[in-house]
């Protein structure tokens, strides 16, 4: 391999199986595009690193054309006040970076830089009915873990946003977590139904239909076995130090049975470990558990500590150094901005001229 150390690790992470793409996508990755974000809330974590990241770069190196949303309007549907919000800004362009992005050939950019991508949510408000976005599941987790006293209107519409940063880019692919699949479900009824009231003249329609793209990689549990979530204090962080990735690692909950097996039904939390340990060492979890056998949590939290500081070494160097020019960070956003700009507002148009406004 003739890469710097800065992208080695990389190379090596992208096995081609890890999505689960179909021939149409392989036999012409530049006919797609696709569309994924990140709320500005937190530094990204391994979670997003196995089940999202690796896959945009994955399909980026494929020539799949990339929009990339840091969805700051987002931040506010579960709580009042978006915290240090340029900063989190600031750190998901570095992780982007930092893991494989190349914002020459990726729109990064913010929610609230594109007005024409959040005035879609209005007619796409009119699509789907109160009853539906009140059972929507992912709504419903969100809720639940929620800051607020009492959910907001932003958050309760906030699957609709999220169909207007899809559709915007009339993106067809978007690589995300399980936990989002609900989301998609949204978009793909609004893209329907939207299609069905609004055909062109000609009977030809304004949105493609975005399915996901789903990472082979199983979810990866928090350190405290649930949900890994950026807000919720229980994830690693890309951007963490070794040490207090170790910390962090030492704190996860495990149980007192010392032999390590891989069993995610029957022991969630030892086996999310040794899952994260394979997926740093391109191995299987069996083998995993296999080596360290009898040796229990301490054993196991030594090994997972020491494959995701050695996985994570290159990245992290290289986002050390992006990091150290921040002029160049707002250049990537507002190169984004410009582009996704230029997008959202011919859809909107079309859009408008569908509905008869124009
Ligand atoms: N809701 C996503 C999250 O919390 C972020 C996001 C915003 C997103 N818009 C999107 C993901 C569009 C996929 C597609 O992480």
């Amino acid at each position: 391999m003739t890469n710097t150390a800065a992208t080695a690790g990389l190379d090596s992470d992208l096995a081609p199986d890890d999505l689960d793409l179909d021939e149409g996508v392989r036999a012409d990755p530049a006919a797609h595009r696709m569309l994924t974000g990140d709320r500005p809330t937190g530094p990204l974590h391994l979670g997003h690193y196995f089940g999202s990241l690796r896959n945009r770069v994955h399909l980026q190196r494929l020539g799949v054309e990339m929009f990339v949303v840091i969805a700051d309007y987002q931040v506010i549907t579960d709580r009042d006040i978006a915290d240090r919000l340029a900063e989190h800004t600031e750190n998901l362009v570095l992780d982007y970076l930092a893991t494989g992005l190349d914002p020459d050939r990726a729109t990064i950019f913010t929610h609230s830089s594109v007005p024409a991508l959040n005035q879609l949510l209005l007619p796409f408000l009119s699509l789907v009915s109160v009853a539906e976005l009140s059972r929507n599941p992912t709504v419903k987790d969100e809720i639940a873990h929620s800051s607020q006293a009492a959910v907001n209107g932003l958050m309760f519409t906030y699957p609709v946003h999220q169909a207007a940063d899809i559709l915007f880019c009339k993106a067809d692919l978007v690589p995300v977590g399980k936990d989002q699949l609900p989301h998609l479900e949204v978009a793909r009824t609004i893209a329907r139904r939207f299609n069905e009231r609004y055909p062109h003249a000609d009977g030809s329609t304004v949105f493609p239909h975005p399915r996901a793209l789903l990472s082979a990689a199983p979810l990866l549990l928090g350190t405290d076995g649930g949900k890994m979530s950026k807000s919720r204090g229980n994830s690693v962080p890309i951007s963490a130090d070794p040490d207090t990735t170790a910390r962090l690692i030492k704190g996860a909950r495990t149980d007192t049975d010392r032999r390590i097996g891989y069993d995610p039904a029957g022991r969630p939390e030892v086996s999310n470990l040794v899952l994260l340990a394979a997926l740093c060492q391109d191995r299987t979890p069996e083998e995993v558990a296999e080596e360290i056998g009898d040796g229990g949590a301490a054993a196991l939290k030594r090994t997972v500590t020491e494959a995701v500081n050695e996985h994570l070494r290159p990245i992290r160097a290289r986002r050390a150094e992006l990091a150290a020019d921040r002029g160049h960070l707002h250049r990537v956003l507002r190169a984004g901005a410009e582009r996704a700009n230029a997008v959202a507002d011919a859809t909107l148009t079309e859009v408008r001229s569908v509905m008869g406004s124009l």
